[in-house]
């Protein structure tokens, strides 16, 4: 098994992404990259049958990820940008108005302005980083066409409340799950629910295709249209009747992404345990608050953000960042953090101008929240020693 972490791989943009700082060789790292010797063993398969372009691997690695997912058909392609664009296509256009949370990575809400529309940013709940639906309500109008939500960290949304705007308003919904495989939600797979639900299998991801996404629905219809917007609106052979992309995956990276789907139980499975051991450890620390799952629903876990208080803390002269500190001292004590996201997407300079509202909540988190490790190939020492380092910090900066 081949493991390389953020710390070791400069070139990925992870670096960028998790504004991880190369960290010292005894460093617990956030985000570990697994590639098996079955993972190359699957790839080197692909290129030495010289049939590179999507074909049988894209097919069973698309079978296999929407079965366990609990939706009816799996569409790989490109990566996670091109699986919201390729969801969002279909089901909204210029003019339409899209309501999406403030506080979630780029894509979610550039690709609805790449699809023509108007993002309409909402806040999220302050527990459980994903979209306050009862702001939601309130920004609904004649024009607001479908809800963009993120199953942030791993956590998938208040699913029954979305639907139940949706349905009020007959409004379209895409779940942005780039970082949630396998979660669910009222025990059924996150796949199940929406119109159209998509990931991410970039290499910082739960699992890894290099770069890759997927688009999962359940209707046959918005199927033959996701399919038809991945390879330029082509039916038969060069009959071209709508406009599209190239967004296809390659069969290299099919055969990957099934043997990585392989192991994505188990290491989804690790991930939780670790999880309930770090709630354990921070319920314990006054000042620090662990992430809240959503009511029914069950994790993924792609990242773990600590949530501090303010109040609970002081800086030594008075006036220094109390969040800046509390990185910079889990740094000290060998613990790699990042902050997601360092600023919310209305205060993203491509969003930001006159007129733009900063959702409160949203605007407060990239102040109050960071991760710690929480991946599948942490030891019980790790996590341990995650969890005595966010004791012994909060302790230093006690007020
Ligand atoms: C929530 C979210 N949406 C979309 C994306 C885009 O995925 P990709 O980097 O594969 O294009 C990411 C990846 O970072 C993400 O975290």
């Amino acid at each position: 098994m081949i493991r390389s972490t953020v710390a070791d791989r400069p070139e990925v943009k992870s670096l960028a992404i998790h504004g991880g700082a190369p960290v010292s060789d005894n460093t617990i790292s956030l985000i570990s990259v697994s590639l098996s010797e079955e993972d190359i063993d699957a790839a080197l398969g692909v290129l030495r049958s010289g049939m590179l372009a999507a074909g049988k691997n894209v097919i069973a690695f698309e079978e296999a990820f929407a079965d366990a997912s609990d939706a009816r058909f799996g569409l790989a392609c490109a990566n996670g940008t091109c699986a919201l664009q390729l969801a969002y296509g279909p089901l909204f256009g210029p003019g339409d108005e899209v309501l999406v949370p403030a506080w979630t990575y780029i894509a979610t809400a550039s690709m609805i302005v790449a699809a023509g529309a108007i993002p309409v940013f909402c806040d999220v709940d302050p527990e459980t980083y994903n979209l306050d639906l009862e702001d939601a309500a309130r920004r609904v109008t004649p024009k607001t066409k479908a809800i963009a939500a993120t199953h942030l960290y791993g956590n998938p949304v208040d699913i029954n409340a979305t639907q139940a705007l949706a349905d009020k308003h007959g409004l379209s919904i895409v779940y942005d799950a780039a970082q949630a495989h396998l979660a669910t939600y009222n025990g059924k797979g996150i796949g199940a629910y929406g119109d159209a639900v998509t990931y991410s299998f970039y290499p910082t991801k739960n699992m890894t295709t290099g770069e890759g996404g997927m688009v999962t629905v359940n209707d046959e219809k918005l199927r033959d249209k996701v399919k038809a917007l991945r390879s330029h609106g082509e039916g038969a052979k060069y009959v071209h009747e709508s406009i599209g992309f190239n967004y296809r995956m390659s069969d290299v990276e099919g055969a990957i992404g099934l043997s990585q789907f392989g192991r994505l139980a188990d290491a989804t499975k690790a991930r939780q345990a670790n999880a309930a051991r770090l709630d354990a450890a921070i319920a314990d620390i006054a000042g620090l608050h662990a992430p809240k799952v959503t009511p029914g629903a069950e994790s993924a876990y792609h990242l773990y953000a600590v949530r501090l208080d303010h109040d609970a803390f002081v800086t030594p002269d008075g006036d220094t960042d109390i969040h800046q500190l509390f990185l910079d001292a889990m740094k000290a004590e060998g613990i790699a953090t990042a902050v997601h996201y360092p600023r919310a997407v209305t205060r993203q300079p491509v969003f930001d101008g006159p007129g733009m509202e900063h959702p409160p909540v949203s605007d407060r988190l990239s102040k109050q929240l960071f991760c710690v490790p929480v991946h599948q190939n942490l030891t019980d020492a790790e996590v341990g020693r995650v969890g005595e380092a966010l004791a012994k910090v909060a302790a230093a900066y006690r007020a």
